[in-house]
Parts: structure tokens; sequence; C-alpha cells
């Protein structure tokens, strides 16, 4: 952070926190601890920086527009957030928001700490798979949260991200989003989201967990890979419209934050309730593959420690922990060999 970006950080934070009506300079100063010209000062180096700054006499000042390219202070005008995000580093272009947000969790970051990216060069997804990270036109974030719980519910944490996903995509866009199991976000059965939870734990203590979240917003077609064009979509594809990425980062910790609580202070099966909510699937007839094994199934829910569960043709109720799913796969040619229309998540 250059001088002064700290009380630049703060100015931006206390006309944020009065978005629609104005700030006067006298109580700015006060508060600030600086002169009335300084915040003046301030005031130009935020108009350099893109900001439309309303000032009227005798009433004060008033941020009407932020700037369009993203940005630290453009993510933070705004956010309504008591810890998440409240550290938070924004780079244009980094290798994996993942790999940063790990380095920075060794270092000793505080729990809440999120690392932006405008673009990533190599974004990862699950399972070792790459995950394309076009500059401008997604959310890739990763945050650093340090729950006091023990390792095993970890993928609580995922679920319960994939869960503050469609929250987010409800309030903001009105779209009814669903998950699928572990936690891709889909609308219009093609993946939109997704989420990838990396943790250092040691014996019966998690360290931290790194939670990263990519979302595809403003890809027109020619933004997505060809090899992806079938799979995947973006909120612009399924809208019809561009949005803002600091509007649906801001709602989205919000409403993080705003499960997390409710699972520190009730536990997951709240949580759990509202992803089977959501459940892609569910009650509905999969495929599964385990080991040389291919069975069909009814698809149950969750269980706590995030398995999928399933009820087989016996009727018996099955936990599913890495099996191969095909959601796609729609056709019995016989009782061995399956007609696949796609099988993307293995
Ligand atoms: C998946 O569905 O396979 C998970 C995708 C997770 C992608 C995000 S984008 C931000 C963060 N940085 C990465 O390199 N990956 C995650």
């Amino acid at each position: 952070m250059g001088v002064g970006m700290d009380t630049r950080k703060q100015l931006i934070t206390l006309l944020a926190s009065n978005k629609n009506t104005y700030v006067s300079g006298q109580k700015l100063s006060d508060e600030l601890n600086i002169s009335r010209a300084a915040i003046w000062k301030h005031m130009k180096a935020l108009e350099e920086d893109g900001y439309k700054i309303e000032a009227v006499t005798r009433k004060g000042y008033r941020i009407v527009q932020a700037p369009d390219e993203m940005s630290e202070n453009t993510i933070q005008w705004g956010l309504e957030t008591t810890w998440l995000g409240q550290h938070l580093i924004f780079e244009k272009t980094l290798d994996s928001t993942q790999i940063t947000a790990q380095k920075l969790a060794l270092d000793g970051a505080v729990n809440g700490t999120v690392v932006v990216a405008d673009e990533q060069v190599k974004g990862r997804g699950r399972l070792q798979r790459e995950w394309h990270s076009k500059q401008n036109v997604g959310i890739w974030m990763s945050m650093i949260l340090r729950p006091k719980i023990e390792p095993y519910r970890a993928p609580q944490l995922t679920l319960l991200t994939a869960v503050a996903i469609t929250r987010m995509l409800k309030n903001i866009c009105n779209l009814d989003a669903k998950i699928k199991w572990p936690n891709d976000i889909y609308i219009q059965d093609k993946k939109l989201a997704g989420v990838l939870t990396e943790m250092q734990a040691e014996q019966d203590q998690i360290s931290f967990v790194i939670i990263g979240i990519g979302i595809n917003v403003n890809h027109d077609s020619k933004d997505l890979p060809s090899e992806l064009q079938s799979k995947a979509t973006s909120l612009k594809l399924v809208t019809n419209q561009s949005w803002q990425r600091e509007t649906l980062i801001q709602e989205l910790w919000k409403q993080i934050e705003i499960v997390y609580e409710i699972f520190r202070n009730e536990g997951f099966s709240p949580i759990k309730k509202e992803w089977e909510q959501s459940a892609y699937k569910l009650g509905e007839a999969i495929h599964v593959t385990t080991g040389k094994t291919q069975w069909k199934a009814e698809l149950l829910g969750i269980h706590d420690d995030g398995a999928l569960l399933v009820k087989d043709e016996k009727g018996e109720t099955k936990r599913l922990y890495s099996a191969e799913i095909d959601w796609k796969r729609t056709v019995q040619k016989n009782a061995n060999t399956y007609e696949t229309a796609e099988n993307e998540t293995k």
C-alpha cells in the first residue's frame, strides 16, 4: 500500500457506509483526523482513480459511481461484512489465488483474509484440472479461514460456501441455481461456478482452510474455450446482461458470513437442509461407478460428513465419498453398457 492509502481506504469505507447520503467534510476530517484540505486532496485522488464524487456545499461528499476497473477500493466500497474480506489482497494477474492465499496463510494471515484476481494464468479446479480464468470477466477468489472445528468437518465448509453462492445468485440475479455434488453450481444444466477447498491440519486441529471460488460472470460464448461451450455457462449468457463483479462479491461475502454464523451457532443441519433444497437431481435416478461396478441409484441428499447419500436398487442407503457419477447418463442399452451424453464429474 502506498503512502496515504490507509486514509484513502478509511475514507472510502466512511463514504460507503453512508452510500446514499452526503458526509460532511467536517465529519470526515474529524473521523480521519486530517485537515479538510487533506480530505479535498484525497477526493481529487479518488477521482483520478475513476470514482465519480459529488461535492455539495453545506452537505458534503458522496460517491456516485465506482470506477469500471476492479480494485481493492471498489470491492471495499459498500462491503457490509464484519470479518470476511476486511483483509483483502487484489491483483490484476496471479498464477492462482489459491497459491497466493496459501502463502499468506503460512505467513499467518488472519481468518477472513481474501485474495481476488482479475485473471489467473494457472487457475486450478478439483482433481488437478485446469480452471479457465479469463481476465475481467469472472470472480476468481480464495478465502483463508481458520475455523475451530475438527478436520473431518472441513467438507461442510465447502457445502456451506455452495449454499452462500446460491443465496447470492437468488438475491442479486434472481436465479435459482442448483448445487451438483460435491460443489458445482449449475444453471440450466451447465456449470456456472465451482468451489475448491484445500486444508492444512495438524492432528485434530485445522490450521487453515483455503476456499477457492470461481464464478463465470460476464463471459460471452467466445470467452469460453470450445471444449467447455457445451458444459459451462456464465451469468451474462444466462441472463443476457452484464453484472458488476463487486456487487456480486459483496453479496457473496455477506451471505458467507451469515451462513457461517448459522453453522457456528446451530451446526451443520440447517445448512444441509438448504443445500438439499438446491441439490441437482435430488430424488432422481443417477448412475454410479464404484470400482468396476456400475449401478443405478436414487439421490437422497447429503450426509453430515459431506458424503452423497443414495439409495441403491435393493433399497439400501449408501454413503458415497469419491464415487464417479454420471449425471447425464440416461439411456440404458443393456445391463452393463450405457450411452453417455457427457461425463463431466469424475
Ligand atoms: C472446480 O469446480 O473444479 C473448482 C474450481 C475452483 C476455481 C477457483 S477460481 C479461484 C481459485 N483459484 C484457483 O486456482 N482455483 C479456485
